[in-house]
């Protein structure tokens, strides 16, 4: 079934990427109207022929639409994605949900009791380097992962900390806009409980909101996962590293077609007979030797991995028409976030936080 769509917010991300995928003749929905609170908004949305709205009141009565996304500043995803699903639409906010794990409980609750769907535009669990790295997993040649890092750090040194971005109120700073993409892949990837979150998230250059943040999440088996933006970081470490007890992977970056993994085919062993000590090398048995041809390596990706951030959308096409499960659920949207409140809290505090 092909669903039309109205959007509450026509800036960059509605305008540029949300209307471009809706486009596509793969993609089953139809951008029909907008409301923005913006007339130059407006007037580009007319340009493409949608109907375009200053007043949400008038918008969401025209039933010009049966699937609403909101891409407003981040303050007003809540109220807006409760009032659409309150008029009968289903709803799909951009990330992140909201301003706290209460206010994704409220929307969650809204959907359920308007018997609609309501998720959350977390694009990046369709990236090339996150399905990089689960593709390297799931060869089984790391063995098990014992340790995950995710980190984005900015090449050119700029950071966008522009307009409401600026601001703590409207859910600006770094962690709110990328760090929760990373969050989410990492809790896509680790799907056991988490026990504890500690973390440095705090402004470098960016007045009242971070630019910056450091967490550490303990998983209850004891797998740890970092999660790091570093915003005027030039000099960028890998976008991925997971260390397995028979190997580790690297992704080069974010989106990137680039990477490697290493691995040891046999077991390594604490047989002195077997551990091989290289010509002019003291030996030690804290870095024992692997005999060269035990390790492998292999250049990433292992076959082409496609990146298309349009399976999303096509997996809430599929989720609306009963044909599939959603991938993005109210409830892994919820547990990303408590993950990220605690990160905030270790923050303030200073101190670990027990989940
Ligand atoms: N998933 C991604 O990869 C990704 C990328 C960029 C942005 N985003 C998210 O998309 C959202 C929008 O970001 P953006 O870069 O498009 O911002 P933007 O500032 O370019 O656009 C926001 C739009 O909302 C309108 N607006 C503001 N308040 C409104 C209100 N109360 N009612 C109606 N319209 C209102 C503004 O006029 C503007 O046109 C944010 O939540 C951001 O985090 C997600």
């Amino acid at each position: 079934m092909n669903y039309r769509i109205g959007y509450i917010g026509f800036g960059g991300m509605a305008s540029g990427y949300h209307y471009d995928t809706a486009m596509r003749e793969d993609v089953p929905f139809t951008p029909t109207a907008v409301f923005d609170l913006r007339e130059s908004q407006r007037t580009l949305a007319e340009s493409r022929g949608l109907k375009a709205f200053d007043n949400l009141g008038e918008f969401l009565d025209s039933r010009l639409f049966d699937f609403v996304v909101v891409a407003t500043p981040n303050q007003y995803h809540c109220p807006m994605v409760c009032a659409a699903l309150d008029a009968g639409y289903h709803a799909m906010s951009e990330k992140p949900a909201a301003m706290s794990s209460a206010e994704i409980e409220q929307m969650t609750a809204h959907a359920k009791a308007a018997g609609k769907l309501f998720t959350v535009h977390h694009n990046r669990r369709w990236d090339r380097d996150f399905l990089m790295l689960k593709q390297a997993i799931e060869t089984g040649r790391l063995g098990n992962i014992y340790a995950y890092e995710n980190r984005i750090h900015s090449a050119n040194g700029n950071g966008q900390m522009l307009g409401w971005r600026k601001y703590t109120d409207h859910g600006g700073g770094m962690f709110l806009d990328w760090g929760i993409h990373m969050m989410d892949q990492m809790l896509a990837l680790i799907k056991e409980p988490v026990k504890s979150v500690f973390a440095d998230i705090r402004p470098i250059r960016s007045g009242e909101v971070d630019d910056y943040a450091k967490v550490l999440i303990r998983f209850a088996s004891g797998v740890t996962a970092q999660v790091e933006v570093s915003t005027f970081n030039p000099l960028c470490l890998p976008k991925w590293c997971a260390f397995g007890d028979r190997g580790s992977v690297i992704i080069d970056e974010c989106c990137g077609n680039s990477g490697k993994m290493r691995w040891v085919e046999t077991a390594h062993t604490d047989d002195r007979e077997n551990i091989v000590y290289p010509e002019g090398t003291v030996s030690t048995r804290t870095m024992g030797f692997y005999a060269v041809d035990t390790v492998e390596e292999a250049a990433l990706p292992l076959s082409p991995v496609p990146q298309d951030w349009a399976a999303l959308y096509k997996n809430v096409a599929g989720a609306l028409d009963g044909t599939e499960a959603l991938e993005v659920t109210p409830e892994s949207v919820l547990r990303c976030f408590r993950v990220v409140e605690a990160a905030f809290r270790s923050a303030e505090t200073g101190t670990s936080v027990e989940m």
